[in-house]
Parts: structure tokens; C-alpha cells; sequence
């Protein structure tokens, strides 16, 4: 199962892909995790205990020169489309909680469209975890989906849009799933977050009439504890943890 988990700003993108990615390592899947928010916090949300340690794959220099072909930081130079990075995912993800975690790390010049070297790789990597067959992937995405390619989006099983009940983050919703009708994917569903109430839920569905709720969450003060001591998130609140359990069965019935 691929999924790829976006949303507004703050909404709870990366707990929410934390918990995923547990619940999936739990069902006894193979499960990455790629952090492909340039501002990363996964692998702390997730609990490791020293997330400064890992080196992003944007700056292994050495590396992506090797498989593209061009020193990172140079323009202008022809470099490999298709890099070899098979084996990439085992060489370089960080196992936390049996979960093999990737961080992506932010490419410093030229934007998130650059096709600069470090994308190129980053981007390789991830379509190839998105075709590889026997693991599951999780997306912990920036905000938005702009930066994401057409490629990647529609290679996903689920695009799993976070929002939590509030004006901005349900429009910021209800462009993300327009975006996505524009190239053709419909395979889009919502997790309201931060559910503090029955009006919450209600607010949610009725701003988001169109739009498909997978699962509620709701605000967990346990996972704000973890998040604070360096915790895991994933594993912070039983809750929670059956509740994300529930969404990857329905998601299981919809990517059959
Ligand atoms: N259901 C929840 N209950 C309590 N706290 C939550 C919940 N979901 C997220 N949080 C807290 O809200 C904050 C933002 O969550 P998170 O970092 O997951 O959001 P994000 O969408 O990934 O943010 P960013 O856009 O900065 O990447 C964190 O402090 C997190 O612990
Ligand atoms: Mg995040």
C-alpha cells in the first residue's frame, strides 16, 4: 500500500504518517517512510532519539554524483534521468520501530522544481518505492501539493489529505482534492483531525461534502506529551493506534 499524506500546514501531516506507518509495520508489512518535507521531523515524531544524526539523502554529495552523473550544486551539466537507487532504501533508511524511514532533506538552491541533481535522485527513489511490490510506503509530504509530481501523485494508492476542523485547513483541503481531480486521480481521502467534538465532525462533513472521510482523529493530549519528550507519536495513545488500524482496513478495501 502507497500513500502519500498531505494538508495545510500544521494540520498533523507527519503524526498522522507516523501512526500509518506503524499501523502497517503492525499488520507485518515492510514498511518506508519517507520524509520529503524539507523542514523534517519524522523520524523525531517517531521517537529517534537523535534525528540530527541522520544525514539527509539531499546531502550525501558523493552519492548523488555517482548515480547522477553531475556534482550537486552545479547547473547546467547532462545528467542521468533514471539513477540506479535500488539500493538506496536499505542502504540509507533508519530503522525506527521496524519502520525503515528515509529523510529526503531540503535541496538548498533552485526550489522545490528544480531538476537539479538531488531531486532528480530523490525523485527516482521515490517512484521506485512506489513500484516496488512487497513494501508499503508512506509520504510525509510538505504542505501542499504543488511540489509533487504528476508522476508520484499517480502512482499512489491513496492520497490521504489531513485537515483538522477549521476555515483554512478544509480549503487548503478542497484545493488539494481539486488539483488532484485536474490530473486524474480520485483514489483522495480525508482524515479530520484534531476532532474535538461531534460539531467538529460535523463542520468537517459539511464543508467537505464532496470529499471521502476515512477516519477521525481525535485531539489526543497524549500525543502532544510524546511529541514534546521526543516520544513516538505512533505509539503514544492505544486511541489512536486503533483508530489508524481501522482507516488502513477501509484503505485495504479500497486498494483491492
Ligand atoms: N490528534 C492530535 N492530538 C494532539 N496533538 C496533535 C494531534 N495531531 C497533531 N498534533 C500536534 O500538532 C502539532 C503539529 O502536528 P504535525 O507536526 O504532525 O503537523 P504537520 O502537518 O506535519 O506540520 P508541518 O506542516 O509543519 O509539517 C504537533 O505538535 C503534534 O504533536
Ligand atoms: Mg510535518
Amino acid at each position: 500500500m502507497k500513500l502519500a499524506v498531505t494538508g495545510k500546514g500544521g494540520v498533523g501531516k507527519t503524526t498522522v504518517s507516523a501512526l500509518l506507518a506503524r499501523a502497517l509495520r503492525k499488520s507485518g508489512r515492510t514498511v518506508f517512510a519517507i520524509d520529503a518535507d524539507p523542514d523534517s521531523n519524522l523520524a523525531a515524531s517517531m521517537g529517534y532519539p537523535h534525528p540530527e544524526q541522520i544525514r539527509p539523502l539531499v546531502e550525501l554529495k558523493e552519492l548523488i554524483e555517482e548515480r547522477t552523473g553531475v556534482k550537486p550544486g552545479t547547473t547546467g551539466g547532462m545528467f542521468r534521468l533514471n539513477p540506479f537507487v535500488e539500493d538506496i532504501p536499505e542502504r540509507y533508511a533508519v530503522d525506527i520501530d521496524g519502520v525503515k524511514v528515509l529523510v529526503a532533506g531540503a535541496v538548498k538552491k533552485g526550489g522545490a522544481g528544480c531538476y537539479c541533481p538531488e531531486n532528480t535522485m530523490i525523485r527516482a527513489l521515490i517512484s521506485h518505492l512506489l513500484t516496488e511490490k512487497n513494501s508499503a510506503l508512506v509520504l510525509d509530504m510538505e504542505a501542499g501539493i504543488e511540489h509533487l509530481s504528476r508522476g508520484t501523485l499517480t502512482a499512489v494508492d491513496q492520497l490521504i489529505v489531513v485537515t483538522e476542523p477549521g476555515r483554512r485547513s478544509v480549503e487548503t483541503a478542497e484545493r488539494i482534492a481539486q488539483m488532484a481531480a485536474e490530473i486524474g486521480l480520485n483514489r483522495v481521502s480525508v482524515i479530520g483531525n484534531r476532532v474535538r467534538s461531534e460539531d467538529d465532525r460535523a463542520f468537517l462533513k459539511e464543508t467537505l461534502p464532496q470529499m471521502d472521510f476515512i477516519g477521525f482523529l481525535p485531539y489526543d493530549q497524549a500525543v502532544r506529551d510524546a511529541e514534546i519528550a521526543g516520544r513516538s507519536v505512533a505509539s503514544a495513545s492505544a486511541q489512536m493506534e486503533a483508530l489508524v488500524a481501522d482507516v488502513i482496513k477501509k484503505l485495504e478495501q479500497r486498494t483491492r
